[in-house]
């Protein structure tokens, strides 16, 4: 996917902030820090796109980037933030809620899983939250630049496994590092087939 054009839209506080053009939305969420923001600037090549960080809790709104036109990447708080007050961990969570649940635009939510990490029950507990109200969701490993092949298969199949506890069908899935910008291709393949099924399917309504 040749991306022309990005831009970025808006950071909006709640979902009636949100753009109201309905245009299709990918969005990624995830534990604070495990590369949200880093992963959508590898996408668009341009590494100031959102504001990224090695500490915690940067990104604390939800916030629109229009591509082309076309369709939204929409990078959100993290979740999980040891650091943050019960308070504001519960208002980000509900922002967070209330747009992926009640927006009808989003086309994938993307989940990010530190590839390093073992299965974490935050993390499943997300999955099993937004599974369960039938949001379309696709994992993607995050770091992979951090561990070696054959830690990446063994973690994967280990998360895979406990995932298995409460999925029937495990989502489909992308390895990726920001740094080495691996599976850059594989990600805007598949955003870029599904915003062309999306349109088919737009088209014959
Ligand atoms: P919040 O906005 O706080 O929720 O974090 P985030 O999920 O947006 O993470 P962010 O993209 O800001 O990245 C957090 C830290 O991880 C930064 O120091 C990044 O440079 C680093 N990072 C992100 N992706 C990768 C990666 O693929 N490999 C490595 N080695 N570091 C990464
Ligand atoms: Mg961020």
């Amino acid at each position: 996917m040749l991306i022309k054009n990005i831009e970025f839209i808006k950071s909006s506080n709640s979902i009636v902030e949100c753009p109201k053009d309905k245009l299709p939305e990918f969005a990624f969420l995830g534990r604070s820090n495990v590369g949200k923001s880093s992963l959508i600037n590898m996408i668009v090549n341009n590494k100031k796109l959102s504001k990224t960080s090695s500490k915690p809790g940067k990104t604390r709104l939800i916030n629109h980037f229009k591509v082309d036109k076309k369709f939204y990447l929409v990078d959100l708080p993290g979740y999980g933030w040891a650091k943050a007050s019960k308070a504001d961990r519960k208002k980000w969570d509900h922002m967070v809620k209330e747009y992926v649940t009640k927006s009808n635009v989003i086309v994938v939510l993307f989940i990010l899983i530190d590839i390093r990490l073992k299965p974490q029950d935050i993390d499943i507990s997300f999955l099993n939250y937004y599974g369960k109200k039938n949001i379309p969701i696709n994992i993607i490993f995050t770091k992979c630049d951090k561990i070696n092949s054959q830690n990446i298969n063994k973690n994967i199949d280990t998360f895979f496994n406990e995932l298995s506890k409460s999925w029937s069908e495990p989502p489909e899935y992308f390895v990726t590092s920001s740094i080495k910008k691996t599976g850059k291709n594989d990600i805007t393949g598949h955003i870029e087939s599904i915003y062309s099924s999306f349109k088919n399917y737009e088209k014959n309504l």
